[in-house]
């Protein structure tokens, strides 16, 4: 994570004044980063830590900080992570333009040949995550009768997906063509991390209380959703070769249920 973070600050730059100022103040504030530890986490269940892992850790939390500028644009948020969001010192074409800025230098990251099976699978979570925020947003939501099962295909899309795609990135980059049980090692992994970042939703809804029938429904489904969380994750047990790490995991998906940030 040292060296991430190293790599990562280094990267939130621009080649022009105002796109590098604008990326400079949004490095300044730093987030949990927990997209890229299940990317280096998820890699170390099935393997050692390789290039390819680093370059998927590199592109989730880029993607991450683009979706967040984008999103502050769309709730008209002023602030974001203690410090005034882009939209609210630049305006919203700056934040437009420099979360596509983001994106796409993410996808550079990630266009390397070994990693395409990766960049597939977050591609596809891209585009799940835009038609998540388009569903939900204002326009088109409808404002009554909000269903438990609307809210688990809204909170999938926009949050849960990304997660999902972090744990499969991780072990998709250290399991190679050749290895035994690939295909269900990835399934097994990617469906830990829907449950987990479905987790992590509902937690967020119920920090925020924005909006009171999706608090409700989120304190209705978290207790299960965790359970089924740690059970996907003690379901890799017989595949897994450092215990530890499944360990890690374990502490990792209580936090995201119980934390309070
Ligand atoms: C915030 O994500 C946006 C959601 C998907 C709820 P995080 O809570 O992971 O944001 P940072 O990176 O820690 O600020
Ligand atoms: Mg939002």
């Amino acid at each position: 994570m040292k060296e991430f973070e190293r790599v990562f600050l280094d990267s939130l730059k621009g080649t022009t004044v105002p796109m590098d100022t604008v990326l400079g103040h949004v490095a300044a504030a730093k987030g949990k980063r927990l997209r890229p530890r299940l990317v280096f986490l998820s890699a170390l269940l099935f393997g050692d830590i390789n290039d390819s892992t680093r370059r998927t850790a590199q592109f989730v939390e880029m993607l991450h900080t683009a979706t967040l500028i984008h999103d502050d644009v769309i709730d008209e948020s002023d602030i974001r992570r203690g410090q005034a969001t882009v939209n609210a010192v630049w305006g919203n074409t700056t934040a437009v333009l420099s979360g596509d800025y983001l994106l796409t230098k993410a996808m550079k990251i990630l266009s390397n040949p070994v990693d395409l099976e990766i960049l597939q699978d977050m591609l596809s979570t891209v585009m799940m995550m835009v038609e998540g925020e388009v569903l939900q947003s204002g326009k088109w939501s409808v404002e009554s009768g909000n269903t438990e099962s609307k809210y688990l295909e809204i909170i999938e899309r926009k949050t849960a997906r990304l997660i999902r795609s972090c744990c499969v990135g991780g072990a998709m980059s250290v399991l190679s063509e050749k290895t035994e049980d690939r295909r269900q090692k990835i399934e097994g992994v990617g469906e830990f991390g829907l449950n987990l970042g479905l987790v992590f939703q509902m937690r967020d809804d119920i920090l925020d209380d924005d909006d009171h029938e999706n608090t409700v429904i989120a304190e209705r489904l978290l207790p299960q959703y965790l359970d089924k969380a740690l059970k996907s994750l003690d379901a890799l047990a017989p595949w897994v070769k450092d215990r530890d790490v499944l360990t890690r995991l374990r502490e990792l998906t209580v936090f995201c249920a119980e934390r309070n940030h």
